[in-house]
């Protein structure tokens, strides 16, 4: 059994969607969530700048006696996952990756689209993971530009983040695609908006419950579950943090004070 907390981060607000499935799933826990807003977005950033600065917030965590790490985005996943096992080797690390393999059980088209960022579908571990899970479906695959800065302004369901999701949404549908994974953390908080532009029968997949399932699972083999209460989420930003702030009760329904992160 641990007391300490389990510390989350990404490169902004999206990994909000994944805290409140950890939340949801083992309320017990006190969290500490780190938004590296100050260099948002990830999506169009090098690897190894992406690495570095996972790295930095790794240690920060660890600084403020994380016991483990939960790496709530996909796009450091991708860049920085093995990196990060590979220094803290004892240490539980749970990363996350576009849901294609239940969407590729799911689909009766055959035709599954994916949304994420640029850098999530350049990488190899998704190229990966398409080989081994998508080899008998279609997987098409649709960068999003512009839609994480959006949700970061809280910018759920105005017409600019409307038209930006018709102009992606539209041609996959066309192309028969009846499964949408939401590969960014960021894009759960534009559900409600991608629900109304989708017909009912399209499915859409996301990761964050699945995420707090295994974070569950590897607390457990460790010992390391926590017996609450939960303390109160610790926020940080390395951007704007009042601008976090003003956004968060929108994205989480909670008011909490969000402290500037300097690393
Ligand atoms: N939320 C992140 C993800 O899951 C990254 C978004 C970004 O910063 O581009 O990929």
């Amino acid at each position: 059994m641990s007391q300490a907390p389990v510390g989350v981060f990404d490169s902004g607000v999206g990994g909000l969607s994944v805290l409140r499935e950890i939340q949801a799933r083992l309320p017990d826990e006190s969290l500490l969530y780190v938004a590296d807003s100050g260099h948002v977005p990830y999506g169009e950033k090098s690897p190894e700048f992406i690495r570095e600065r996972s790295q930095k917030i790794a240690e920060f965590l660890l600084g403020q006696g994380a016991k483990a790490l939960v790496l709530a985005c996909n796009t450091a996943t991708a860049a920085a996952v093995a990196d990060l096992r590979e220094r803290y080797p004892e240490l539980p690390i749970v990363g996350m990756e576009p849901a294609v393999k239940p969407a590729a059980a799911a689909t009766r088209s055959g035709v599954v689209g994916v949304l994420a960022t640029t850098g999530t579908l350049k990488s190899a571990k998704f190229a990966a993971l398409l080989d081994r899970f998508a080899s008998d479906v279609r997987v098409i695959t649709q960068p999003c530009p512009g839609l994480v800065e959006q949700v970061e302004a809280g910018e759920l369901d105005g017409p600019h983040t409307r038209e930006l999701l018709r102009g992606w949404v539209e041609p996959l549908l066309a192309e028969g695609c009846d499964t949408l994974i939401l590969g960014c953390t960021h894009y759960p908080f534009i559900k409600p908006l991608l629900r109304e532009l989708v017909p009912e029968s399209v499915r859409l997949v996301d990761t964050g419950a699945a995420v707090a399932r295994h974070l569950q699972s590897l607390l457990e083999q460790r010992r390391l579950l926590a017996s609450g209460p939960a303390a109160p989420v610790r926020f940080w930003s390395s951007g704007d943090a009042a601008a976090m702030q003003a956004v968060l009760p929108k994205l989480l329904s909670e008011l909490a004070q969000v402290r500037p992160l300097c690393v």
